[in-house]
């Protein structure tokens, strides 16, 4: 049974002014997909402290997966992009890129999504946008050759 992990980058959630609902739903549609949810965590947006969360995750909890949800538009607070970029050490872009690409043809603002992807050892991290219908359009469509993926990294 592959790990996951779920950082919800959002500053209204990490202050308590905001119920997150896409990190909830990431956690119902990984355990449905027969994942085991190890760790869950609201931050900030601030690089460093997601930059570090993901590697405690990666290096030390050895997770298999993390799933990030938010901070990939264009406000600038959005940095998740720019926290996993500067942890990775394969580039893996073609699941960013799936995402987008699917993501089209339901809304041109998928566009928008500034979201990256990528391989820190043995886990594989992904940005997925901050609403829980995008993390639910955005998922699904991967889910199929995201578990392929972990058979061949883990
Ligand atoms: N992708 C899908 N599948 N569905 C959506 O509704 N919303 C977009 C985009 N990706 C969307 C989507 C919008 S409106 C924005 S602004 C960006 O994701 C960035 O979202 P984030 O800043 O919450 O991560």
């Amino acid at each position: 049974m592959y790990t996951v992990g779920i950082i919800t980058a959002s500053d209204k959630g990490a202050k308590g002014e905001r119920v997150d609902l896409s990190g909830k739903l990431i956690e119902e549609i990984m355990t449905e997909a027969g994942y085991k949810v190890l760790k869950y965590i609201m931050l900030p947006d601030d690089a460093i402290g997601l930059s570090n969360e993901m590697v405690f995750m990666a290096d030390e909890l050895k997770i298999n997966l993390i799933l990030t949800t938010g901070g990939t538009g264009f406000s600038q607070r959005d940095v998740t992009p720019e926290a996993t970029m500067n942890i990775i050490q394969k580039d893996a872009p073609g699941i960013a890129e799936a995402i987008r690409h699917n993501s089209l043809n339901i809304t041109p603002k998928a566009m928008l999504s500034r979201g990256v992807s990528g391989i820190r050892g043995n886990t594989l991290i992904v940005n997925l946008p901050g609403s829980p219908k995008a993390v639910k359009e955005s998922l699904t469509f991967i889910l199929d050759p995201l578990l392929h993926g972990l058979q061949i990294l883990v």
